[in-house]
């Protein structure tokens, strides 16, 4: 390991990964993560409950779209067909509203060197604010070449992910978006990134530290038909930066694992990193995972096994140079990761209220998470930890949702993730015979009734140290599992496993049937008896993603033997009111060789896994944060790290995305899809 902060970052790979991703979306997301070895290198998925492997989906649930597969025109979807209405559908609500007005022809796949934002006929869309427009008061104006830790801190950030707009009033007029910062690309921000001197260097450093976070805007749009913009000079317009002060709340807080020179106590914490997907909790605060934070740390000299689990060895980005905190061989900084890598609660109706971290909720690398009120009254929440051979967790809280709109509700309601429950996933295969990817699964307990039930380590151990804990009970290690959703009409619980092209044939289990799994797949989660506060469970593969039209990858869409969109690299997941499933990707264009898009896919009655691409994202893009409105009369998407590809530079982009003529290069932005 070299702990020298690189004067330059030279991109250490060529063309693509051995991932999906492009190597400069790799290096900067991820800190090249698609390269290095395995974080779980405990050998948990060998000891899985596998009654049978097999590498193969069964041919006889396959979906082959023949000849007319990637360029099929399908046919126009009615809303009002899916899961609503389906007679037999299983859990399909009568009565409900049919949604015609969301009705679409799915797009063609758009080739992934494209630079288009593609809707479908009868829709438009229009970006609500992008990377450096005004969010504070005092915020200057974007200014590309001249941009500064001072504008940046009250600016909208970089690369946004999770997104969504949390109504305001009950006029359907008034909103708070929601954002998070996941991560910056600087060598497309800067435009001496390669050749500055040393102080401005630091300048440049500084101002990409600023552009991590999470932002809260006020929005309005003059009707319910029209299109959201930014409120200037709100009072609830806020950045959340690294001079953010946290709370650690939770059985950790206080922990000696957690204090560190700057904070004694353990109890604060300042700033939030690498911020990826979340959700908007029932009583309307954001949630928002905490990811790679490793990489922006300097060292440690000599890592421990529980801080190499986390990836705890690199070069860092150099921050240690701003802040000293991010080098970790000054003296008293040590904890200082141990302080990220957890979910994050924001309340954007208090710009006073201090964000928390929720140590009840474990420390991995949180991809997001999602919260159900289980018929109990408990909240549940689901988690994924995004990396290779890493694990899904839920967490059930220990006191009961307050319903109605008092303010007294809603306080206690912020109280719900602090104490609880804290569960992994074991999958049991059945056997693959039967010709579907189905199983048993159960929770493993980690912490229940404030005790640990990992022998070796104490409750703060437990949450502080998760992954090296979850690894002792032996979950099933999956192919990076990261957004999860439950279903708001049946319960069921859907995660997207992305991709895992390091699983060997030695490896695949049923809920991980593929070796060199490039295209990713998304299992469906029963809770037995309907009770999310359970431990058993049953699940089945709902998607096992690809391009059917080629023969040589197996792929399943949910028995749907019709037309389907090509889909890979399932990512986001997120729901209509109707119950239909929206998956967004992240790595088409290195997988199947098209740009990332947002996918329908019914998984109720008839019309279950019949995938149909609503949208795609220009060159380089990946799509984030979908939210479904379809009451409301739009859709959001994220379009993050649009043109972001190895020899890519500020003078030199490969996007120009948004196309408003405000800056040369790409803008990462928050982007709604009405219809036309
Ligand atoms: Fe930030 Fe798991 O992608
Ligand atoms: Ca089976
Ligand atoms: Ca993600």
């Amino acid at each position: 390991m070299t702990l020298t902060p690189e004067r330059r970052t030279l991109l250490p790979m060529l063309g693509r990964t051995h991932g999906t991703r492009s190597a400069s979306v790799c290096h900067w997301k991820c800190a090249d993560a698609c390269v290095r070895p395995d974080e779980n290198v405990s050998g948990s998925e060998r000891f899985i409950d596998v009654v049978r492997r097999s590498a193969h989906v069964s041919a006889s649930r396959r979906t082959l779209l023949g000849s007319s597969a990637a360029g099929a025109a399908l046919a126009t979807l009615s809303f009002a067909g899916p899961a609503a209405a389906a007679p037999g559908g299983r859990a399909g609500k009568p009565g409900r509203p049919a949604l015609s007005t969301f009705g679409f022809t799915p797009i063609e796949p758009v080739p992934a060197e494209v630079d288009a934002f593609t809707v479908p006929a009868g829709w438009r869309w229009e970006t609500i604010i992008a990377w450096g427009d005004p969010v504070e008061a005092r915020a200057p104006r974007f200014d590309a070449a001249n941009q500064s830790p001072e504008s940046q801190k009250r600016q909208f950030g970089y690369n946004n992910d999770y997104l969504d707009i949390v109504p305001l009033g009950g006029s359907g007029r008034r909103g708070l978006l929601v954002a998070n910062h996941e991560y910056t690309n600087d060598d497309l921000m800067f435009p001496d990134f390669a050749t500055a001197g040393e102080a401005k260097r630091l300048v440049n450093l500084e101002t990409a530290m600023y552009a991590h976070g999470m932002s809260v805007v006020e929005v309005g749009r003059r009707g319910t038909h029209d299109a959201w913009k930014p409120v200037a000079r709100s009072r609830y317009n806020r950045r959340i930066t690294l001079d953010t002060e946290f709370v650690l709340d939770g059985p950790a807080s206080g922990s000696p694992l957690l204090r560190t020179s700057e904070d004694p106590t353990g109890t604060r914490a300042y700033g939030t990193l690498n911020n990826c997907a979340g959700s908007t909790t029932p009583w309307g605060t954001v949630l928002s995972g905490e990811e790679n934070a490793d990489q922006y740390f300097t060292g440690p000299v000599a890592p421990t096994a529980r801080e190499a689990r986390y990836g705890l060895n690199t070069a860092g980005r150099g921050w240690g140079a701003v802040q000293s905190r991010f080098d970790l061989r000054n003296e008293g900084t040590r904890n200082e990761p141990n302080r990220f890598f957890w979910v994050v609660e924001v309340d954007p109706e208090d710009p006073t209220a201090a964000p928390v971290k929720h140590t009840a909720m474990g420390r991995f690398k949180h991809e997001g998470a999602s919260v159900r009120i289980d018929a109990s009254g408990h909240a549940v929440a689901y988690m994924g930890d995004d990396n290779r051979f890493d694990y899904v967790y839920k967490f059930v809280s220990r006191d009961t949702f307050r319903p109605g709109p008092s303010q007294a509700a809603r306080r206690h309601n912020t109280t719900l993730l602090s104490e609880g429950d804290l569960y992994v996933a074991r999958f049991n295969g059945d056997g693959t015979e039967d010709g579907v990817f189905d199983g048993t699964g159960e929770w493993l307990p980690l912490v229940v009734g404030g005790q640990s039930f990992v022998p070796g380590y104490s409750v703060e151990e437990v949450l502080v140290f998760t992954r090296n804990a979850a690894d002792v009970v032996q979950p099933t290690a999956m192919d990076r599992p990261e957004d999860i959703e439950p279903s708001p009409v049946t319960g069921y619980v859907y995660i997207a496993c992305t991709n895992n092209t390091r699983r060997s044939q030695a490896q695949v289990d049923e809920a991980n049937p593929r070796a060199a799994n490039k295209d990713g797949h998304v299992v469906e989660l029963i809770e037995d008896n309907g009770d999310a506060t359970g431990t058993t469970f049953t699940w089945n593969l709902v998607l096992v993603c690809g391009d059917p039209a080629d023969p040589s990858i197996p792929t399943y869409f949910g028995g749907w033997q019709g037309e389907v969109s090509p889909i890979s690299c399932p990512d986001n997941v997120a729901f209509d009111s109707a119950g239909n499933l929206w998956v967004s990707t992240d790595g088409q264009p290195g997988t199947i060789g098209y740009n990332d898009g947002l996918f329908l896919v019914p998984v109720e009655g008839p019309e279950r896994g019949h995938v149909q691409q609503f949208l795609a994202v220009p060159t380089g893009a990946e799509t984030c944060g979908p939210q479904i409105k379809v009451e409301d009369g739009y859709i959001l998407v994220a379009v993050q790290h649009p043109g972001d590809f190895a020899d890519a530079t500020y003078a030199s982009p490969a996007s120009t995305f948004p196309y408003d003529g405000v800056f040369s290069g790409p803008r990462p932005s928050c982007v709604q899809v009405l219809p036309a």
